[in-house]
């Protein structure tokens, strides 16, 4: 058995300087000195030999196995080393090749519109005024002519809040009162863009939350004509220089005359198509004269001040423009949507 061991050695020794990697290390270490190695399940088997012969054995036996651990060690080192200069210049930055892209974001969809209409407007004289999102009922109704037991509320499906009278903003005309107070008595040209919120069933057609850009223009002699006008400047510039535009008798409470804002489908050119539901028209604004009420509550006489009011929503704008099936597609935050634009 000591033969046998002494010839193991000699054969482990000359096997490592052939070990030329990491795989080749590990292999010789399960091979002589691992758990179960040759050299390791011969200092095992120690018991068979004669009581005499075994403690000369074991001792040798011990001798080249600490022997061969520190081989090993040693060459672990040296293949270690190796092996990273190797990987480094295999590594070495290759300038030829193109670099890797950089993945850079984009501007949201109903941002890309918001700012198109900022655009249109600031070209037209109308600056924009941010007011807040959690209003309270009083600005958001009861300034805006809408009392608490009027059933016009209906119309606007409402987050309210734990505190009483706080709510979150179900459209942007209270932004209307602010403006008005912030300005009053002089004249005003603004709009008011920024997310409203309503309490709504999700669907492909309605959010609880959306953009609205409500519009402002408060001052003297200021007519239907004048707000007509406007918009279908407006209109125009946004979806194209021949964009029929058609003006409906509407309501809201603080408007008198109240109208609805419809341009000739721009999918179908009018002809009538799913998107119009056969129509022809899409609806995509309200608007208005400012009721004497509201201009009162924001500070003006309306015997001497009128002004005109409008309210359209940005996402609707952007479904219609390209074809955008689905609402709920603008705050999903999936980019395989936000991509494409
Ligand atoms: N605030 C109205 C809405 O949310 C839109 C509107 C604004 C109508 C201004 C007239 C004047 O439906």
């Amino acid at each position: 058995m000591l033969q046998q061991l002494e010839s193991l050695y000699k054969e482990a020794c000359s096997a490592i300087e052939t070990a030329s990697d990491s795989d080749a290390l590990q292999a010789w270490e399960s091979k002589f000195i691992g758990r179960k190695g040759e050299i390791t399940s011969l200092l095992r088997s120690v018991g068979q030999l004669p009581k005499e012969e075994r403690a000369n054995f074991g001792k040798r036996a011990n001798e080249i196995k600490d022997e061969l651990t520190a081989l090993y060690t040693e060459r672990e080192e040296l293949v270690r080393q190796r092996e990273l200069a190797h990987s480094l210049e295999e590594g070495e930055i290759d300038v030829t090749l193109p670099g890797r892209p950089i993945p850079v974001g984009g501007i949201h969809p109903a941002n890309q519109t918001l700012r198109e209409i900022y655009d249109i407007w600031a070209d037209m004289g109308f600056q924009v005024f941010r007011t807040r999102e959690v209003e309270d009922d009083e600005t958001n109704f009861e300034m805006l002519n809408i009392p608490e037991h009027h059933p016009a509320r209906d119309m606007w499906d409402t987050f309210h809040t734990t505190t009483p009278g706080v709510i979150l903003r179900t459209h942007t005309s209270p932004g209307q009162i602010h403006a008005m107070r912030h300005f009053a008595p002089g004249p005003i040209r603004v709009i008011l863009p920024g997310m409203c919120y309503r309490y709504e069933q999700i669907s492909s057609r309605k959010e609880i939350q959306f953009n609205q850009v409500e519009g402002l223009a408060v001052g003297t002699n200021i007519r239907l004509s004048d707000l007509k006008g406007t918009i279908a400047a407006f209109a125009r510039r946004m979806l194209g220089e021949n964009q029929k535009v058609r003006f409906r008798g509407s309501y809201f409470p603080f408007t008198e005359p109240s109208m609805e804002v419809d341009v000739e489908c721009i999918l179908c050119g009018g002809k009538g198509c799913s998107v119009c539901k056969y129509t022809g028209w899409l609806e995509i604004a309200g608007c208005g004269m400012v009721h004497p009420t509201v201009l009162r509550n924001g500070g003006y006489d309306p015997a001497i001040h009128s002004g005109f009011a409008f309210g359209m929503g940005p996402e609707r704008i952007t479904m219609l423009k390209h074809d955008i099936k689905d609402i709920r597609y603008f705050w999903g935050n999936d980019l395989r949507f936000l991509e494409q634009f």
